[in-house]
């Protein structure tokens, strides 16, 4: 579904991502992990144009490296940018209301309650806060709000940039239940996490990440436990 090939990132000189390549199959959870400063951002950011690059970002058999981030959007991509922001004045509702603007035309209000339903199934903090501004929501709810926005939309493929940061533990275990969930609904998800532990367990395929560079990859299962990456990449 998605490839990245041979993904070169500069800041200025400064190389931030080398020679990076990675595939997302459809129905998979692909995840990168890496520490901070690794390059996970900056790869998210290229694929969604964000970012000039050199390599070749492929979506569905089509060659997408120069599109605009708008029109890779159009395509079915969700992304999920670590600078999450909701509309702080508009309610819990507007919100999903708004993210879910393109499909109200075709599907109407009729079709917006009935996936506001399938979201208020994972995100029962959200259902009891429905009317409220979003920006009285705290930071965890406001995060797991944008999530949910980015859900309700039916993408295609959903890239999250550490979604599990910041939140609570109880917010973290429901996050990594809906993402469990999305799995099985077969949705196609890119994940960037530093939540190694919890991240394998749910994710299909991993790529590690250091210093710009995969330096391993394979299935998840096979790493769960593999202490050898684990501490030589994130001190345990
Ligand atoms: N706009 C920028 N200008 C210059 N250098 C940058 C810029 N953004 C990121 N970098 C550098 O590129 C490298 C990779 O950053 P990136 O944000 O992709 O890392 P990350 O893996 O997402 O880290 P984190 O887990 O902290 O979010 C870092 O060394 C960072 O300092
Ligand atoms: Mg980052």
């Amino acid at each position: 579904m998605l490839k990245v090939e041979n993904l070169t990132v500069h800041y200025g000189r400064a190389l931030a991502v080398k020679d990076v390549n990675i595939e997302v199959r459809k129905g998979e959870i692909v995840a990168i992990v890496g520490s901070n400063g690794a390059g996970k951002t900056t790869i998210l950011n290229a694929v969604m144009g964000v970012l000039k690059k050199h390599g070749r970002v492929v979506f569905e058999d089509r060659d997408i490296t120069n599109f605009k981030t708008h029109e890779i959007a159009g395509l079915g991509i969700s992304y999920l940018p670590d600078t999450r922001t909701v509309f702080k004045n508009l309610t819990v509702l507007d919100n999903l209301r708004v993210a879910f603007y393109k499909n109200l035309k075709a599907e109407g209000e009729k079709g917006f309650r009935q996936k506001l339903e399938g979201i208020f199934e994972h995100f029962t903090n959200l259902e009891e806060k429905i009317g409220l501004k979003a920006g009285f929501l705290s930071g965890g709810e406001q995060q797991m709000l944008s999530i949910a926005q980015s859900l309700i939309r039916e993408p295609k493929l959903v890239i999250l940039d550490e979604p599990s940061a910041g939140l609570s533990p109880k917010l973290v275990k429901d996050l990594f239940n809906i993402i469990s969930f999305m799995k099985r609904n077969r949705l196609t998800v890119l994940i960037v996490e530093q939540n190694v532990n919890k991240t394998i367990k749910i994710a299909d395929r991993v790529y590690f990440l250091k210093n710009g560079k995969i330096v391993a990859s394979g299935k998840a299962k096979d790493f769960e436990d593999d202490n050898i990456i684990k501490q030589a990449y994130f001190g345990g």
